[in-house]
């Protein structure tokens, strides 16, 4: 597109990322055959007769929960320490040459913890990956530990429990340089509402841990103030159903709550009212490209000013987590 090289050479801030949503079918593929691991047979589903039929099916997704059927089962593929700085690092070096800069980025512990994978080698293989995508990238970043939130919640407060016992947030770490800075909710989110994990997501605001949560992405605005409500949520994932809540799209603005990845439909509204959202990648492998994508997908959709850029690329560094001199630096 004509506006390519512009869009990439903004400082691009990244709040929306999967680590586990960068497993692409070819990677999905390679890692099974190294680790012995049986995908699913061609005869059950088709779609797993070949990395070309893998990424065919990948674009046809009804729905959250068929798309994270598939999420889900890549990711058996995945075990050593090794795979999983590997997968981090596929994202690392695909959001340098994108132009991002600082990113914070979600994973799944119990996605893998449930296939006997041990916490300390998930969080040790993406912290390697952040660390190095700092010293060799200049990327700077955050992680950002969701729950998911389809399973009983005292998975969930097992798996914080573990974190904390262990060292692993950057502010509870044991002398180690750690780089997880908060938590997030995720996965199936009609019926799996926010209030369910107040109580633990209020522990880890005491600790000094942040908050975030997807909310609004299919669930109705409820979730969203729920999610403000119950979670003390700092930003909200998604959040595309805000508009159909003016009142609260007025507490989202006054609140300074930043919305993270809204795709395309409701941009112009957002800017207009003034609420403050970020542009993503989410899950790359699997909905068809990186953030400079979705930046590029927008300007083709709305034409937006240059002014207008400044102010998504200035609302998303200060909605970042990062240190103010880091801030400072980017601005
Ligand atoms: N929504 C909910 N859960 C998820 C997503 C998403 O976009 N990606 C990975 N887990
Ligand atoms: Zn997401």
């Amino acid at each position: 597109t004509p506006h390519h090289s512009l869009l990439a050479a903004l400082p691009k801030c990244e709040h929306h990322l999967h680590l586990e949503g960068c497993l692409s079918p070819s990677l999905t593929f390679q890692l099974a055959t190294k680790n012995n691991i049986t995908l699913p047979s061609p005869s059950s589903d088709a779609a797993y007769t070949s990395v070309e039929t893998l990424t065919e099916r990948y674009k046809n997704f009804s729905d959250l929960n068929d798309f994270l059927g598939y999420y889900y089962r890549a990711l058996d593929a995945i075990i050593t320490q090794d795979d999983f700085e590997m997968l981090g690092w596929e994202y690392f070096t695909t959001a340098a040459k994108d132009g991002v800069k600082h990113a914070e980025v979600f994973f799944d512990p119990q996605s893998h913890t449930a296939r006997g994978i041990a916490l300390g080698v998930v969080v040790s293989g993406f912290n390697a990956a952040c660390k190095r995508a700092e010293k060799e990238l200049d990327i700077t970043s955050k992680l950002i530990m969701c729950f998911l939130r389809h399973l009983p919640v005292q998975e969930s407060r097992d798996t914080m429990q573990a974190a904390v016992e262990e060292g692993y947030f950057d502010i509870t770490t044991k002398g180690q340089d750690r780089t997880i800075a908060g938590v997030g909710l995720d996965s199936s989110e009609v019926g799996f509402r926010p209030e369910l994990f107040g109580e633990m997501f209020m522990e880890a605001e005491k600790m000094g841990i942040r908050r975030t949560a997807h909310a609004g992405e299919e669930g109705d605005p409820t979730y969203i103030s729920g999610a403000l409500d119950t979670l003390h949520a700092e930003r909200i994932d998604h959040g595309i159903r805000l508009v159909e809540d003016t009142k609260l799209m007025d507490r989202v603005i006054k609140e300074n709550i930043m919305l993270t990845h809204v795709g395309e439909l409701p941009i112009r509204k957002f800017l207009e009212e003034g609420v403050k959202f970020s542009l993503n990648s989410d899950d790359p492998a699997y909905f068809g490209g990186y953030i400079l994508n979705n930046y590029c997908a927008v300007q083709n959709a709305f034409d937006l000013s240059v002014e207008e850029w400044k102010v998504i690329v200035q609302n998303s560094i200060q909605g970042s987590w990062c240190e103010q001199t880091r801030k400072d630096e980017l601005l």
